[in-house]
């Protein structure tokens, strides 16, 4: 990336400065793909496989098409649907509950915490009585690592374990991050990820991969993500789908992944740097004890959401939001059942987020650019509304 173009224009997210660290060993892997041919299920994906469980520490890494098939492979592997209930946080990407649906199970709504934006542990049991009221099996629940951060694995699986739910970790935003030491992979029976180009560690496609500790689990993804057949087997043995990694996205990622401990790195560094400049003027987001995040997004929460991004855009400066709606709001989920005290918390964040700018290749001088213009923003009237002047 050239000087000049760091200095005029932030981007959200740069991959174009990730390509040029990655000089010509994309192209050249895959070239080596063009020449062997094997394009499904080639040795670029069992390769891949192999080092992304080597990286989580988990025993069996399964790739497939993208991370909302993920999260379907796993509810699949476990006959997961009609007259299950799947609790899912309100608020996060819409494939969380999308799948429960496509399962054939009842998704319920969970609550969220305004500190970690993940799945509030109160609402979850308050949910599990909800819907064994309304005569569902509490079947599973889908924690999220919103924008990076491992949800409470611990206190959720407690819940879970009393209740007899399965716990599926929904980690599209959060592989290479860790909670209690233990990496994300292995923080839950089954844990989805997704290979989006614009997540940590991204491809230049869709991709997605499901990691589990247990070799019958493993064995049914596997099969599940071929239209039922497992390796091992002449033919097909159950319904599955047909959700396999490209070779040539795997031959991507294992070029990418080279990159990303550096990157996780840097990526702290610049969250790090951005809570510096602008902790005092606006909540920025808190790490819980224990948790380490890989910064998907850099989400922050005011009450003068809509003036901050109109003085970013002024500025040249990108934001995002994620999410503008908490679930229940959408017209496919209203009428989804809800945790009885209701999902406030959800409701509070999906009109006070923004994301801000974040990727490994951000430098120095365009996140002044963008401290600078939040800053002078939420600082210029309304004083008294959220913080210190500058
Ligand atoms: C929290 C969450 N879950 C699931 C997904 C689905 O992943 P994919 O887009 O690879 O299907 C995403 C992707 O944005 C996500 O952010």
């Amino acid at each position: 990336m050239s000087k000049e173009r760091k200095q005029a224009v932030p981007a959200f997210i740069d991959l174009a400065a990730q390509h040029e660290q990655l000089g010509d060993s994309v192209e050249r892997a895959i070239s080596a793909v063009l020449k062997h041919g094997q394009f499904i299920l080639g040795p670029e994906v069992a390769e891949l496989e192999r080092q992304l469980a080597s990286f989580c520490g988990a025993r069996h890494c399964i790739t497939c098409a993208n991370g909302t098939d993920a999260l379907l492979l796993a509810l699949m592997a476990e006959g997961i649907g009609k007259g299950d209930a799947v609790f899912v946080p309100a608020f996060t990407f819409v494939a969380t509950v999308e799948v429960a649906v496509l399962a054939g199970a009842t998704p319920v709504f969970v609550d969220v915490r305004q500190d970690s934006f993940n799945l509030d542990v109160e609402s979850l049991e308050a949910a599990i009585g909800e819907a064994k009221r309304r005569g569902l099996k509490p079947r599973c629940v889908i924690p999220v690592d919103l924008y990076g951060q491992p949800a409470d694995y611990k206190a959720i699986g407690e819940v879970a374990e009393a209740h007899g739910l399965l716990v599926v970790a929904d980690a599209a935003q959060s592989f290479g991050a860790s909670r209690d030491g233990q990496k994300v992979g292995t923080l839950a029976p089954y844990t989805a990820t997704s290979f989006y180009p614009s997540k940590p560690l991204g491809g230049y496609g869709d991709g997605g991969a499901v990691f589990t500790d247990d070799d019958d689990r493993a064995g049914r993804l596997r099969a599940l993500r071929n239209h039922g057949k497992a390796p091992d087997q002449p033919d097909t043995e159950h319904v599955g789908m047909k959700s396999r990694l490209d070779s040539i996205q795997a031959a991507i990622l294992l070029e990418k992944l080279r990159l990303f401990p550096r990157e996780i790195a840097a990526r702290q560094e610049r969250a790090e740097r951005y809570a510096e400049g602008l902790g005092s003027v606006v909540k920025v987001p808190e790490l819980m004890a224990g948790a380490t995040s890989v910064w998907a997004q850099y989400t922050i929460i005011t009450e003068r959401r809509d003036e901050l991004a109109k003085a970013c855009r002024e500025a040249g400066v990108p934001t995002a939001i994620h999410y503008a709606n908490a679930l229940n709001s959408l017209p496919p989920y209203r009428q989804v059942l809800a945790a009885p005290a209701g999902l406030r918390q959800a409701e509070w964040l999906a009109e006070r987020v923004i994301s801000l700018p974040m990727h490994p290749y951000l430098s120095d001088e365009a996140q002044d650019l963008i401290i600078g213009t939040v800053r002078r923003a939420l600082t210029s009237r309304k004083a008294g509304v959220a913080h210190a002047a500058e």
